[in-house]
C-alpha cells in the first residue's frame, strides 16, 4: 500500500475514534451523573453476570459495556426484567469508554470475564490486556481497585500474569478470594475458570 494512502487511513481511523469518544461523551456523563466511583465490567457479554451481582450489591453503581448490540440489548432486558435500579449497560469500546468517562468518577472494582483470548499469534495483538490498557485501566482506577480477570484459556492467563508483573501500578494479590460467583455464558460453556486479581497501587 503507498505510504500516503496509509497516512489517510490512519488520519481517517483516528478521526472516526475522536467522533466515537465525543459521542460516547454525552451518553457516559448523564448515565454517571452523582457516582464518584462505580463497578465496571468489560466486555460484559449478555450480561448474566453483572445483572446478578449488582442484584446483591445494591450500594454500588455497576456499568458494563460491550462492543456487540445485540448483547447489550440482551443485558439491557435482563436490566429492566428484574427491576434492578443500580446497573446501566452500554454499547462502546472499552478504550474508546475509558477516555471518555467524566473527571472525577473512577473505576471502584474491575471485571474481566472470559476475554477474547485471540489464540493465533499473529492475533495476540488484539487481546486486551496489554502495558497501554493496563495503563488505561490504571488512569481512571483508585490505589485500592482490584482488577479481576477469569479466562479459561491457559496462554492468555500467563499473558496476563506476566504483563500485570511488570505493570507498574498494577499488583497481583495472590491470596485474594474471587468475590462473586454467577455462571457468565462463556462459562456455561467452558466450565473452566483461572483467574487473576491484582490492585491497583502507587
Ligand atoms: C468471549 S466474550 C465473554 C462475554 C462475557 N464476559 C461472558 O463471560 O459471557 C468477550 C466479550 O468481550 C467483548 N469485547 C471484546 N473486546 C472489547 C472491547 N475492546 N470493548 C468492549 N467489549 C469488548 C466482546 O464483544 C464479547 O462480548
Amino acid at each position: 500500500m503507498p505510504e500516503h494512502t496509509k497516512v489517510m487511513g490512519k488520519e481517517w481511523a483516528d478521526a472516526r475514534r475522536q467522533a466515537s469518544i465525543d459521542q460516547l461523551r454525552t451518553t457516559v456523563a448523564p448515565l454517571l451523573a452523582g457516582q464518584a466511583t462505580f463497578t465496571f465490567e468489560l466486555g460484559c457479554g449478555h450480561g448474566h453476570w453483572l445483572a446478578a451481582y449488582a442484584a446483591k450489591h445494591p450500594e454500588e453503581f455497576c456499568l458494563g459495556i460491550d462492543l456487540i448490540t445485540l448483547r447489550v440489548e440482551k443485558s439491557l432486558r435482563k436490566q429492566s426484567l428484574g427491576n434492578i435500579a443500580n446497573i446501566a449497560f452500554l454499547k462502546a469500546e472499552a478504550t474508546e469508554f475509558l477516555e471518555a468517562l467524566p473527571a472525577g468518577c473512577t473505576l471502584g472494582k474491575i471485571f474481566i470475564l472470559y476475554p477474547d483470548p485471540w489464540p493465533k499469534k499473529k492475533h495476540h495483538k488484539h487481546r486486551f490486556i496489554s502495558p497501554e490498557n493496563l495503563g488505561l485501566l490504571a488512569r481512571h482506577a483508585l490505589p485500592g481497585t482490584r482488577l479481576h480477570f477469569r479466562t479459561d484459556h491457559a496462554d492468555y492467563h500467563a499473558w496476563t500474569l506476566e504483563y500485570l508483573a511488570v505493570a507498574p501500578h498494577w499488583k497481583i494479590i495472590a491470596e485474594a478470594i474471587w468475590p462473586f460467583e454467577q455462571m457468565t455464558f462463556f462459562e456455561e460453556r467452558t466450565k473452566l475458570k483461572r483467574d487473576i486479581i491484582a490492585v491497583r497501587v502507587g
